[in-house]
């Protein structure tokens, strides 16, 4: 090795020590002198408080979409507080915060459009500080405050930061990035702080109870100073006599009072120890579905364990990405009252909205004025005191056991619709991805069904149009969703931002070069050959060149970014595509130890067999990842081709399943053509796929189910058939019918027998046990008694931790079947 001489060295430490400290004054600044301003490009370019709480400076929101913004510096995922006109994000290339010689703090984007100014215009501005409460103000020389942040919240206030008349707290929106929701906390013009969903249909305060008048919910109108602030130690009182304690009242914790975008306002403290936002110490609506829009007009929340917004029988929903456009009735009704009847909705509500308030009626003469009244859209009725509430519009809709109203709904007596009800969960679209977070699933064609129904065509169109107006969606979007388009991160979404940020469009030529010219083909499937890849960034991935793929490049787009986005450790990770002139290509996470199917049927790769507990848990993580498909995810997907092949395992033997999303980018025939629309491989297809019947979740059930038992068996469905005359199907039913039949009359032999020789009694027999039985249940050809995914990961889970020991305790379960 060459020897640097000594003044080399010290030369080149003399560069290093010269570069250090307009570095590291860059990351401790707190202020920011007249004159000067802060670039997009760089990040560490901020300011931080001097006791280094808060930061503020460019936030990131989307892949191409910055804030000027103030966050939390403690908290793990960087929670934003503040932020400068949050529904105009910048570009991340040439766009600057100032503070111009005249004073105003001002943000430009790349073009130099003003975004956002703080109107400061006198001239004696000095310098813009960042102070240790969080508050962002603009001093002059003597320190006098010439603007301040904590003058404009956005949906956070902060300790000692007051909310006023004139500055009320706008909750951020459900569908992402900072931008105003319709929520706000504001100060009535009776004097009375209030919670009000100010949507684009109508308007509704929520909270404090809108039943009760102020004195009865605890407040007083009569101080007009119209202040409220939270101190240091957790208290809160405001001029209207609310106030309340944090749960960990007490000096020493990072506190904020954030207005969510499910219209909560809740009081967060952060945990020093996980640096999250963990705890709720006070929060103003206990049950989530009295807050008020967030189904939307005719829509009902109902709860499970979650929040959920699903439609009263005879309507469907609008949009739905969006429950908060509601529902819309499928049959008009009509102004003769001879022509309507009405439908009972016991313990159910839709607050506010009535025509006109009359006690003392009988519940013939309430329903006679709603029936009479073409207006009249349903009527509530209390039996006892003879309340009739006529209504016009539903919004603010809720069923639950604790809901003491009944609805009757006016329907058209042609109409046949049945009541499935109490409309109380199960039935209900799931609504959320989480407890806080208000999410819609996308085209629930599954749920269309259940909605009580007549013609299974009618919800099957349904569904398409609702595809096609996604897809639609999508498409006039483009990719303005691609580089614009980031969740919000709100505390729980943080990591799925980063994973999206990553998910990045490829050149044909960059591909080319890190497959060395497509030579190291890995694998070979239906939709294209595979190929292993090193990046530029040396990251190993794999290639699909994917045949037959969908003509329209946008469509592949859109359809692409909503892959991207999945993301979930049994389901393999999607890095990104390719696609120029005819090449589709897709980038995903290469995974070590190659598909199932080589392991579980190749004799082992390597002379290997798959252990027991590693079928139980390949098991597990199967269906983890499809319940997620089907039931978490943001858009819902379908995978359509669950077989072993498609299943990858990684160097722990965990499994991710691969080409799921697929279904719809290939030719072979979308959700609505009729040609050979069938998809899925011999052996692992389900019954209905021969049918007319839409297709739902429950064909990955059937299939699901085939691979189950080829877990236990060890070997492959096709190989059952003894002289493959036979049709797979049928030997399939027969085995399974012979199998239940085993189980029932306690036959353990049987069951012996069907279990992998190769394991040679190494075996957890309950688990076998459950896992056949839950595969009997995923093989029925009725597809309303297959479970659903959810259900199956909870069987599979309850016998999770067993001491593989001889067949003894054979625990009953009880299969449920899917709604
Ligand atoms: C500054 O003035 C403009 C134009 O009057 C206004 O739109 C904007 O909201 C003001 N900004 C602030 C922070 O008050
Ligand atoms: C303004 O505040 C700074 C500290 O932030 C202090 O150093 C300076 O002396 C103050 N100036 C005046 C005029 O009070
Ligand atoms: C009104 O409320 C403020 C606190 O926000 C309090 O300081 C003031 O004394 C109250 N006025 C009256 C008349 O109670
Ligand atoms: C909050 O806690 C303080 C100190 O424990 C107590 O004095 C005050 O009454 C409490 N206020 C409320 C609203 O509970
Ligand atoms: C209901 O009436 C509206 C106009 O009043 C019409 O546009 C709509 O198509 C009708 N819907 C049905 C299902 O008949
Ligand atoms: C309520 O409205 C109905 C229908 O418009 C009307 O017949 C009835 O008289 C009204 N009752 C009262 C008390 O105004
Ligand atoms: C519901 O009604 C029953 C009987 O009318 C009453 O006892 C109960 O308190 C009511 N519950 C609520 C939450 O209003
Ligand atoms: C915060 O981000 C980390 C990754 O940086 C992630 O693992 C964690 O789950 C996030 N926390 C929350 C509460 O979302």
């Amino acid at each position: 090795m060459k020897r640097l001489s000594r003044p080399c060295i010290l030369a080149a430490l003399l560069v290093v020590v010269s570069t250090l400290p307009p570095f590291c004054s860059a990351i401790r600044r707190d202020s920011l002198t007249r004159g000067s301003s802060l670039s997009v490009e760089d990040d560490t370019d901020i300011l931080v408080s001097q006791d280094e709480s808060f930061a503020c400076g460019f936030y990131k929101a989307g892949s191409n979409a910055y804030a000027f913004s103030i966050w939390f510096a403690n908290s793990a995922n960087a929670t934003v507080a503040w932020t400068a006109n949050r529904d105009q994000l910048v570009n991340g290339r040439g766009s600057r915060i100032t503070l111009r010689r005249d004073g105003r703090l001002e943000l430009t984007d790349f073009d130099g459009t003003l975004v956002w100014s703080s109107n400061t215009s006198s001239g004696s501005a000095d310098r813009a500080l960042l102070l240790n409460t969080g508050n962002l103000v603009v001093v002059d020389a003597d320190n006098t405050t010439l603007w301040q942040s904590f003058d404009s919240p956005t949906d956070t206030l902060l300790p000692m930061q007051p909310i006023t008349k004139s500055t009320p707290l706008v909750s951020a929106s459900a569908s992402g990035l900072l931008s105003s929701g319709y929520y706000r906390f504001y100060f009535d013009t009776d004097n009375v702080l209030r919670l009000i969903y100010d949507g684009p249909d109508f308007s509704s305060i929520y909270w404090p109870n809108p039943m009760y008048n102020v004195w009865v919910n605890g407040r007083t109108s009569y101080n007009s100073t119209r202040n409220g602030v939270l101190d240091e130690m957790g208290y809160f009182y405001a001029s209207d006599q609310l106030e309340f304690n944090a749960s960990d009242y007490g000096h020493g914790i990072t506190r904020r009072l954030t207005l969510d975008y499910d219209g909560n306002l809740r009081l967060y403290s952060l945990d020093k120890r996980t640096r999250t936002w963990s705890v709720v110490s006070w929060q103003a609506v206990l049950q989530p579905c009295h807050v008020h829009g967030t189904c939307g007009r005719n829509g009902l929340c109902v709860y499970s364990a979650r929040v959920r917004c699903t439609c009263p029988p005879g309507f469907e929903v609008n949009d739905p990405s969006d429950w908060s456009k509601g529902c819309k009735r499928k049959h008009n009704i009509s102004c003769h009252p001879h022509q309507n009847r009405f439908l009972r909705l016991p313990f159910t509500d839709f607050w506010g909205f009535d025509l006109n308030y009359t006690s003392g009626l009988s519940f013939e003469e309430c329903r006679k004025i709603c029936s009479e009244d073409c207006s009249c859209e349903a009527f509530g009725y209390r039996q006892g005191l003879g309340q009739c509430y006529p209504k016009t519009t539903l919004f603010n809709g809720r069923s639950s056991q604790s809901t003491n109203n009944t609805i009757y709904m006016k329907f058209p007596r042609n109409v046949g619709e049945h009541s499935q009800y109490p409309v109380i969960p199960a039935a209900a679209e799931e609504l959320v991805c989480n407890d806080a977070k208000v999410q819609p699933l996308a085209g629930q064609s599954e749920l269309r069904r259940k909605a009580g129904g007549k013609t299974k065509w009618e919800y099957f169109y349904g569904f398409v149009m609702a595809f096609f107006a996604v897809e639609a969606l999508f498409i006039a979007s483009g990719w303005w969703f691609i580089f614009r388009r980031e969740k919000k991160p709100s505390s729980t979404d943080e990591g799925y931002q980063a994973i999206s940020s990553q998910f990045r469009r490829f050149t044909y030529a960059e591909l080319k070069r890190a497959t060395r010219d497509f030579k190291d083909v890995v694998g070979r499937g239906g939709s294209g050959a595979v190929y292993k890849a090193a990046l530029d960034d040396e990251r190993v991935v794999a290639v699909k060149k994917l045949e037959d793929v969908i003509e329209g490049e946008e469509e592949f787009n859109a359809e692409l970014n909503l892959i991207g986005r999945i993301y979930h450790k049994n389901l393999v990770r999607m890095f990104g595509f390719c696609s120029e002139r005819s090449h589709r290509l897709l980038v995903s996470e290469f995974v070590e130890n190659g598909s199932l199917d080589k392991a579980l049927f190749g004799g082992g790769a390597a002379g290997r067999l798959l252990r027991w507990s590693q079928r139980y848990q390949i098991g597990v993580g199967v269906a983890k990842g499809l319940a997620y498909l089907h039931h978490e995810c943001l858009e819902w997907v379908i995978h359509c081709d669950v077989k072993p092949e498609n299943i990858l395992l990684d160097q722990d033997w965990g499994p991710k399943i691969a080409d799921f999303g697929l279904a719809k980018l290939l030719n072979r025939g979308g959700v609505g053509s009729n040609v050979s629309r069938i998809r899925g491989t011999r052996g692992y297809i389900a019954p209905e796929w021969a049918s007319s019947l839409p297709i739902n979740g429950k064909v990955d059930v059937y299939s699901y189910g085939v691979v189950l038992l080829e877990l236990v068996k060890g070997e492959r469905v096709s190989n059952w058939v003894a002289d493959g005359v036979e049709e797979v199907g049928m030997v399939l039913r027969r085995t399974v019918m012979m199998l239940k039949a085993a189980l029932e009359s306690g036959d353990e032999a049987w069951i012996g027998e069907f279990v992998d020789h190769r394991l040679e009694g190494e075996v957890n027999w309950r688990q076998a046990m459950v896992m056949m039985e839950i595969a009997f249940a995923c093989l029925e050809e009725e597809r309303n008694r297959r479970p659903t995914m959810d259900s199956v990961v909870q069987m599979l889970l309850s016998c999770d931790d067993e001491i593989p020991a001889g067949g003894r305790d054979k625990k009953q379960v009880i299969i449920s079947n899917g709604p």
